[in-house]
């Protein structure tokens, strides 16, 4: 058969990775890709923001499966205009990624469904929203309503910061159409992972959990990011949790859309809260993580290619999926200045020395090809991912991957899989 990946980062090389082991893709696409992605995928040139080009394109070579990598595109509508013409896609159409396109959509679908989330409220005007903040007090949480690539979400540890990002959405416009209206959300205290799960409207099959780094710095300081690093599995999260996220989350968000006409067919992404309480959504994505996907699709043992099918055709329910005991880590390795302003175009050593350590897969972010040089081109630049058979053994060799390129400019969070080393020790 013949498959499409839309995007061009980590997450779309470690789809593109795996896609490509499946014995039943003769022929792969990637639209746009990235260097690393054109050793195992034909890279289109296509930006994955551009459906009127990428639905003509599949439906010339009559693809048989397309997965749609970023969510801007799904909240676009893709899915719908490719199954409109008879394609196959893995992913929600444009009515159930709202679960990621709108913030205040998600919130209320969980209320309607007594989902564990914060407490929240949702605002238009922002003269309410303040004086809102006034009652409540801080900590609070302040997010724009819509896609605001991760930049739209402010946790305020003081009263006047949650109101200047109030008025940053809804006065300056910061977030244009997407920040008109703000969710206030309760600050939630715990610690962060992520699990994702395949579901075809029905049926959910949970992946392994992962935790993410967000923050630029170490011990989780700075700004925000796309995500610095990941490991999988999260020892925060027993198989217990696992279960009853399964059971109180997961299962009752895609049968909470399914009772209002909405079937979610693709990937659930929930970025969860471990608090004292249990676990609470802080958000859903309606896509594959990144750097997520790195740690959590190199521990899949089966074909992803059968699954992705059975997601698409709504037959997950006979579906299995098989995962290593290993323990994967990616570090992410970034331009200096991200996630503000960087340099593009260095040129990168090293890569094939890193490929050569045992367990290692170097996943390309932001890499393109120049004068046959492999050069920075983003501000996530490479995922330097390694296997192994526990996280200690894992954290160890993903960093030597990380010794073994260079790039002007380089720079990585050191601190990886620390707070996974923390629980283990904890535990030892
Ligand atoms: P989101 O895009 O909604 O995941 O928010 C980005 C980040 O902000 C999350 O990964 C959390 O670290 C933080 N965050 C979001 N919502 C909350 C909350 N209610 N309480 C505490 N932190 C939050
Ligand atoms: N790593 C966070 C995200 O994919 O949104």
């Amino acid at each position: 058969m013949k498959v499409l990946v839309v995007g061009g980062g980590g997450r779309e090389h470690t789809l593109v990775w795996k896609i490509s082991q499946s014995p039943l893709v003769k022929k792969l696409f990637c639209a746009p890709g990235n260097a690393g992605i054109a050793k195992q995928a034909k890279c289109l040139d296509i930006e994955a923001s551009d459906i009127d080009k990428l639905v003509k394109f599949a439906e010339k070579e009559k693809i048989d499966l397309t997965v749609v990598g970023p969510e801007a595109p799904l909240v676009d509508g893709i899915v719908d205009r490719l199954a409109e013409r008879g394609l196959k896609v893995f992913g929600p159409n444009s009515d159930a990624a709202l679960l990621e396109g709108s913030k205040g959509f998600a919130k209320k679908l969980m209320a309607r469904f007594n989902i564990p989330t914060g407490t929240f409220q949702i605002f238009s005007d922002a003269d309410e929203a303040i004086e809102f903040i006034r009652d409540m007090g801080a900590p609070i949480v302040v997010k724009a309503d819509g896609l605001a690539s991760g930049k739209g979400v402010t946790v305020a540890f003081d009263e006047e910061t949650a109101m200047a990002a109030v008025k940053k959405c809804i006065c300056q416009g910061a977030f244009g159409r997407a920040g008109h209206r703000v969710v206030l959300e309760e600050y939630l205290e715990g610690e962060e992972v992520s699990v994702l799960a395949f579901t075809d409207g029905k049926n959910v099959l949970p992946m392994p959990a992962s935790q993410d780094h967000k923050a630029i710095y170490d011990g989780d300081k700075g700004p925000n990011t796309g995500g610095m690093g990941a490991y999988s599995p999260a020892p925060v999260l027993s198989d217990d949790f696992l279960k009853q996220i399964e059971k109180t989350i997961l299962k009752p968000t895609i049968d909470g859309l399914r009772k209002e006409d909405c079937e979610y067919r693709g990937v659930l992404y929930c970025g969860l809260m471990m608090t004292e309480s249990g676990p609470k959504v802080l958000e859903y994505n309606v896509r594959f993580g990144d750097p997520e996907t790195q740690v959590v699709i190199p521990r899949l043992k089966s074909d992803i290619v059968p699954i992705l099918l059975a997601c698409a055709d709504g037959e997950l329910g006979k579906t299995k999926a098989e995962w290593t005991d290993e323990a994967a880590v990616c570090v992410v390795l970034a331009s200096k200045g991200y996630p503000g302003n960087y340099e593009k175009g260095k040129p990168i050593e090293g890569l094939d020395k890193a490929s050569k350590i045992p367990g290692a897969l170097i996943f390309h972010a932001g890499t393109a090809t120049k004068n046959k040089k492999i050069v920075t081109n983003g501000g996530r630049v490479i995922g330097a991912t390694a296997l192994a058979e526990d996280i200690p053994a894992a954290i160890k060799r993903a960093y030597e991957c990380v010794e073994a390129i260079h790039f002007e400019n380089k720079y990585c969070r050191t601190d990886i899989g620390k707070k996974a080393l923390a629980r283990l020790g904890n535990k030892r």
